[in-house]
């Protein structure tokens, strides 16, 4: 295996030492822009039910749990590494019952009924394998009025990085509006962006 596949796969699934030390790290700072952008952006209430999907060091939640005083977090991610990391960042958060993180597949997950105000994910549409499958089961997991958000970096500026096409894929804002209209469950889809130090940041929104 190439450094190019070995870091895309620990880029969408970290593991042992690598994951721990450096691709935690990389998320930390790498993503540290785009998630200030996000948890500024976000339309969270005092009182609502979010999930983050692909959590990572759990940074963002860790931010976000604070906006929620009468609410709370879930989150999954599928990297035991990930998990780890993510429960000690959270560990107050966790003992008051703010914020649960579960380990797993997203598309895998039992999570039923309408439950959620705001689903979020950020830098990991990448690695969705099927992802109009993924936001269907997004769609009938938000309450009627509640938000998808889903940040990422667009194709232009993704397209010349030495990443593996074979475990990331790249959109357009365009591609990813498209591809939230896919369920035909949101009533309202749009894509904001702000300038960032090496690539624009973006983020777009489905609400139902
Ligand atoms: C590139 S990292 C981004 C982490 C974090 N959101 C951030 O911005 O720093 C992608 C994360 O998503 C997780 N992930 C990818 N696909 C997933 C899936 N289908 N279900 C659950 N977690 C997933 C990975 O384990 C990894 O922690």
């Amino acid at each position: 295996m190439g450094f190019a596949s070995f870091f895309s796969n620990q880029a969408r699934k970290p593991t042992g030492l690598f994951g721990r030390f450096v691709a935690s790290q990389i998320f930390k700072k790498g993503n540290a822009e785009m998630n200030a952008f996000i948890h500024e952006s976000l339309p969270i209430g005092d009182n609502d039910h979010v999930l983050e999907i692909g959590f990572g060091p759990g940074e963002l939640m860790h931010a976000m749990a604070r906006r929620v005083p009468n609410g709370r977090i879930e989150g999954v991610d599928f990297s035991d590494t990930m998990l780890a990391i993510a429960q000690r960042r959270n560990r107050h958060h966790i003992r008051a019952g703010k914020v649960k993180l579960h380990r797993g597949d997203f598309d895998a997950m039992p999570f039923d009924g309408r439950r959620f105000d705001t689903i979020i994910s950020v830098n990991t549409v990448y690695f969705w394998p099927q992802p109009e499958a993924t936001i269907a089961k997004i769609a009938g997991l938000l309450k009627p009025g509640g938000c998808l958000a889903v940040g990422f970096h667009e194709k232009a500026d993704m397209q010349d990085s030495n990443l593996s096409r074979d475990v990331f894929r790249f959109y357009s804002p365009r591609d990813m509006e498209a591809l939230l209209a896919t369920c035909g469950a949101f009533k309202t889809i749009e894509t904001i962006s702000r300038k960032g130090k090496t690539k624009d940041l973006y983020c777009a929104f489905g609400t139902k």
